[in-house]
């Protein structure tokens, strides 16, 4: 008899990515940002995973190499895409692009605000050419627009 194996090993893994204060939604900037918390946001990704039929793991870092690290271990552990709100970083960080284009994941890049219609310095991403699109300017729905789009891709 073969050995009956959890059907959620079977799932195809999703890490989902959270950068630089965005542990503070909900309470920061709320007219930019709105009153979404990222256990909403987490929470209503989880449920979309379900109906995709996805798996997804949730990381969240203020501290540049610690996103770093985890793109690396998403490389390793056999993941099959990230999702990922790189927040300030998406405007600064060389080291999170490479750790993209290292990891050789398909990547989705999220806004909740849309960045090309604020101040001229959040207009460049450094992180964007490394994934194969962003989604930018609606709120929660870019995470979920980001992830269905991702799940097409893999
Ligand atoms: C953000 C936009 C970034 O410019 C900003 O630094 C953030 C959040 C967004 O989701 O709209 O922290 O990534």
């Amino acid at each position: 008899m073969p050995k009956k194996r959890k059907s959620s090993h079977k799932k195809k893994q999703i890490l989902v990515l959270h950068g630089p204060n965005l542990n503070m939604l909900g309470k920061r900037e709320k007219k930019i940002y709105g009153k979404v918390s990222l256990e909403k946001i987490n929470s209503d990704l989880k449920s979309l995973a379900e109906e995709l039929g996805v798996e997804l793991k949730f990381k969240q870092s203020n501290i540049e190499g610690e996103l770093v690290n985890f793109i690396h271990d998403a490389a390793k552990n056999k993941t099959a895409g990230i999702l990922i709100n790189p927040a300030a970083y998406t405007h600064t960080s060389v080291a999170i692009r490479d750790a993209l284009l290292a990891a050789k994941l398909p990547a989705v890049e999220v806004h909740l605000s849309n960045i090309y219609q604020r101040e001229e310095f959040r207009h460049k991403s450094l992180t964007a050419p490394a994934c194969v699109g962003q989604v930018t300017g609606f709120g929660k729905m870019s995470y979920l627009l980001g992830l269905m789009a991702l799940v097409n891709r893999i």
